[in-house]
């Protein structure tokens, strides 16, 4: 008898790269996600259910348990900060880099550093490291103009192509981390239902390896 699976996914951007992945591992949707407001779905398995959520409230979900496994950026589990969840496999999509960032051409600021960003814990564990005092902004989107209308000298944001700083006149500064998409797991989850989750684990280790040949033969 098979235990009962949750697997909360971040919506969004992420989404669309998960459910491919999730069907290689033979893990699909009864209906299309996309096309529904619901936020529960079954699965192909009986026993495997899926939750759509902000990328923000997975690890939430998986460290309380709600969840059994979630799909999020790594960006989002450093800011979220929790020791509590493993990160047994990196699912290799959704690539970009955390960075701080600022105008181009931008003059040297006097006295303390104001950064703008909505990765705030990020943001004050970089500069803390560094031994520089900054003030920290919280925004919640659209990070980039910030600088451009004073109320920050840098910003701390995700970077990929780096279109949207050069739209904005910005230029990448230094990086903080690269970021990728990860798979967690629960500790309880990982103790009390380890066969079923190792089985979902290696065949979305075999997808991502199959994903990374493909990559490397385009
Ligand atoms: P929400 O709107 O739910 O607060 P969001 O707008 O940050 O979240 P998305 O834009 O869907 O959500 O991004 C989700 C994740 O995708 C990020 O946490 C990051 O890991 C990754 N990501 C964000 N921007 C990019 C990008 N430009 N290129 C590649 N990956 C990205
Ligand atoms: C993300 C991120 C940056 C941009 C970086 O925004 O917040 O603004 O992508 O990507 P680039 O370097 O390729 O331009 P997104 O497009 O997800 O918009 P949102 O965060 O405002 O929803």
């Amino acid at each position: 008898m098979k235990q009962p699976i949750t697997i909360a996914l971040s919506k969004g951007r992420i989404l669309k790269e998960t459910l491919p992945l999730l069907a290689q591992a033979d893990i699909c949707p009864t209906e299309d996600i996309s096309k529904s407001r619901k936020l529960i779905f079954d699965t192909n398995h009986e026993h495997i259910k899926l939750l759509v959520i902000r990328a923000t409230d997975v690890p939430t979900y998986v460290e309380y348990g709600a969840a059994d496994m979630g799909v999020a950026g790594k960006d989002v589990l450093m800011e979220y900060g929790s020791k509590a969840m493993y990160e047994p496999l990196d699912l290799n999509i959704a690539r970009c880099r955390l960075m701080t960032a600022g105008m181009v051409n931008s003059k040297p600021v006097n006295g303390r550093l104001k950064v703008a960003s909505k990765f705030v814990n990020v943001t004050k564990q970089y500069y803390a490291q560094k031994g520089i005092q900054v003030d920290i902004i919280k925004l919640y989107g659209a990070m980039e103009l910030a600088p451009i209308m004073g109320l920050a000298d840098r910003i701390v944001d995700i970077v990929d192509t780096g279109n949207t700083l050069r739209a904005n006149g910005m230029e990448p500064l230094e990086m903080i981390a690269p970021v990728s998409t990860r798979l967690v797991v629960g500790k309880a989850a990982m103790k009390m239902k380890h066969q079923q989750i190792q089985e979902i684990i290696d065949q979305l280790e075999q997808a991502v390896e199959a994903g990374k040949l493909a990559e490397a033969r385009a």
